[in-house]
């Protein structure tokens, strides 16, 4: 782990200021997603998100961000799995996303929501064949007995839906929205003197937004 320690990188791709970032901080995302497609970084959209557990305890996983409306970003997932659980139970939630090249995180906090099945139909119809497919042939995070035991389920769904031309969503399966009331956007510096912008929703539907200390 000597390398670990000694891992050290000095930032100097950007910096950060109230007057160059949009007042809305998800229209300010998308144009760091939108820097994250253009610098060809991987999986630009993989999100962190983390959930409390019924004893208030953090988890965390990652997710693959769908969309961003007015007001939400939306992924998609098995609602029985157990960030399904914990989204039932304690509907907020804390997004993450870091773009190494960029030197750049956002991280986001929220109330959380399910789509409807409408909106949830609309997005399952647009994956290919292979994902609707695995979508019914596992029960997500619940344990199974091997790989070749899941891989059974997966051909039995295989024959299920044999010449079934369009595969319909399982019930279980659908996207969540978070509306952000806490946003903060963090630009690398050199010797760690870091920008940070954090944006909370003030009463007004507007947000404000201070310079944090890095
Ligand atoms: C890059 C990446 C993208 C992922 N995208 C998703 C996703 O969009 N939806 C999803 O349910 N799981 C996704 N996963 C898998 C999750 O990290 C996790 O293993 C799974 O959702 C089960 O989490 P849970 O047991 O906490 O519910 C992704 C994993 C990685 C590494």
């Amino acid at each position: 782990m000597d390398a670990v320690e000694r891992a050290r990188q000095d930032y100097a791709r950007g910096s950060l200021d109230v007057d160059d970032v949009a007042a809305d901080p998800l229209r300010q995302l998308e144009r760091w997603i939108a820097d994250a497609v253009a610098e060809d970084v991987g999986e630009p959209n993989a999100m962190t998100l983390a959930t409390v557990d019924a004893d208030g305890r953090p988890d965390a996983r990652v997710v693959l961000l769908r969309r961003v409306t007015d007001t939400s970003l939306v992924w998609f997932t098995d609602r029985r799995s157990t960030k399904g659980a914990q989204l039932a139970a304690t509907p907020h939630a804390a997004l993450v996303f870091h773009w190494q090249p960029l030197e750049r995180q956002v991280r986001l906090r929220g109330p959380v929501v399910a789509l409807d099945d409408a909106a949830s139909d609309a997005y399952f119809a647009s994956r290919p064949r292979g994902s609707q497919l695995s979508a019914w042939a596992s029960h997500q995070s619940q344990p199974v007995a091997s790989r070749e035991a899941y891989e059974r389920q997966v051909e039995a769904i295989e024959a299920r839906f044999d010449g079934v031309e369009d595969v319909p969503r399982p019930p279980d399966w659908g996207g969540y929205a978070l509306t952000p009331v806490e946003v903060e956007l963090w630009q690398g510096r050199r010797s760690r003197r870091h920008d940070r912008l954090r944006f909370r929703v003030d009463g007004a539907g507007g947000w404000t937004v201070e310079r944090l200390q890095p």
